[in-house]
């Protein structure tokens, strides 16, 4: 199979890349307009593979979009492009309605015009993977507001949406985008909702890297309220082959809720942290007393929790980490890249990219 991969140089992106790489005889087209979260230096392992090719394309210019079907064959799209940070999404939501709604919509447009043009076998073989979050079904009750015993909800395929952010309600919308180009046109589409997801190369203005690179840095561990916000967190390479058993093998026109079972809170996420780098790196003092609690976010959902049973039922797919195994790999994985961190904060990345690319179009 030839899989574009939109979005390929961020955090799940690469992950998927690498995998699809490293472990399958696929090959991948990884289109990326290459914004502040894009960052090449995550590919340097398959980058030299002949399987691996690279457009640097922003999805919302069609023209180019056209091109890159053109050029490349696919036989499927696995669409993870996307501004996806909430705290962005609240001082400045234009990127996310330009990207998440209409780049989806003009991806949506140019696949469908080149699905249209394949013969029947490759026609009926295609395939349309939409990712997106568990963030589009907004906030579930927290333990402290259901009785002692009452068993607490999770979040199904059925679910209905009520995002919360800028963010959430511009994935919510792209969601419904493809769902009426399957019903519409008969595209044939698949979706994935999945939580929180952590690990190698995570950009660090996301929980986990911002609290594990602050904490080595001695600077200040910021935490939203009380901490008491609960998410369910993914290891990301588990993220990636779900994605990848999705595509493969996921029946058009479904839906599939992907998570960890790992219900935490954010504070206890913070707390195993800083009890790790105590461990990792010893210094005086505890990381704990790094902690500092700033004003919420508002609107913070309090609660995300993913039932993720109709995936290991339906597509035999599992988790392979647990969360006290992957935030250990992940800790490990930034003690032990300094240069992919030192370049992310320096922003000597950024500049590479510009030496050695320029955007299309
Ligand atoms: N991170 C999570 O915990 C999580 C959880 C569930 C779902 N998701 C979804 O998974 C996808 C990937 O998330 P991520 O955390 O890897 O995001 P990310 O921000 O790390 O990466 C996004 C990538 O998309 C690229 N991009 C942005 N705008 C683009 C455009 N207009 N054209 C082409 N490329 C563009 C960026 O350059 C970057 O490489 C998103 O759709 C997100 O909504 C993320």
């Amino acid at each position: 199979m030839k899989i574009l991969v939109t979005g390929g140089a961020g955090f799940i992106g690469s992950a998927v890349v690498r995998h699809i790489i490293q472990d399958t005889n696929d090959s991948v087209i990884n289109l990326d307009k290459l914004t502040y979260a894009g960052n090449l230096e995550s590919l340097s392992t398959v980058s030299g593979n002949e399987r691996y090719a690279f457009e640097q394309v922003d999805i919302c210019n069609r023209v180019e979009l056209d091109r890159v079907f053109a050029a490349h064959q696919p036989d499927a799209v696995m669409h993870l492009a996307a501004e996806s940070h909430v705290d962005r999404s609240i001082t400045g939501p234009a990127d996310f309605i330009e990207t998440n709604i209409v780049g989806t919509y003009m991806l949506l447009e140019s696949a469908r015009a080149y699905w249209n043009g394949l013969d029947e076998m490759r026609k009926s073989a295609f395939r349309f993977h939409h990712i997106s979050t568990d963030e589009v079904y907004g906030d579930l009750p927290h333990p402290d507001e259901v009785d002692v015993g009452e068993m607490l909800p999770l979040f199904t395929e059925t679910t209905p949406y009520a995002p919360s952010s800028p963010y959430s309600a511009s994935k919510a919308s792209s969601d419904h985008l493809v769902r009426a180009w399957r019903r519409t046109y008969g595209l044939p589409t698949v979706v994935t909702n999945c939580s929180n997801n952590y690990g190698p190369y995570h950009f660090p203005e996301k929980l986990i890297p911002l609290v594990i690179l602050n904490a080595l840095d001695g600077k200040s561990l910021p935490i939203y309220g009380k901490g008491d916000q609960i998410r369910d967190w993914l290891y990301v390479e588990d993220h990636a082959r779900a994605l990848y058993t999705v595509v493969t093998t996921g029946v058009v026109g479904e839906t599939y809720n992907i998570g960890g079972h790992n219900e935490k809170q954010n504070l206890d996420v913070v707390h195993t942290i800083c009890d790790l780098l105590d461990e990792m790196v010893p210094k005086a003092s505890s990381y704990r007393d790094q902690i500092t609690y700033v004003t919420d976010r508002p609107g913070h959902d309090r609660r995300y929790a993913i039932d993720a049973s109709k995936m290991s039922a339906e597509l035999d797919w599992q988790p392979q980490e647990t969360f006290e195994s992957g935030i250990r790999k992940t800790v490990q994985w930034y003690l032990d890249n300094q240069q992919w961190v030192n370049n992310v904060k320096s922003g000597a990345y950024q500049s590479w990219i510009a030496q050695n690319y320029e955007e299309r179009g």
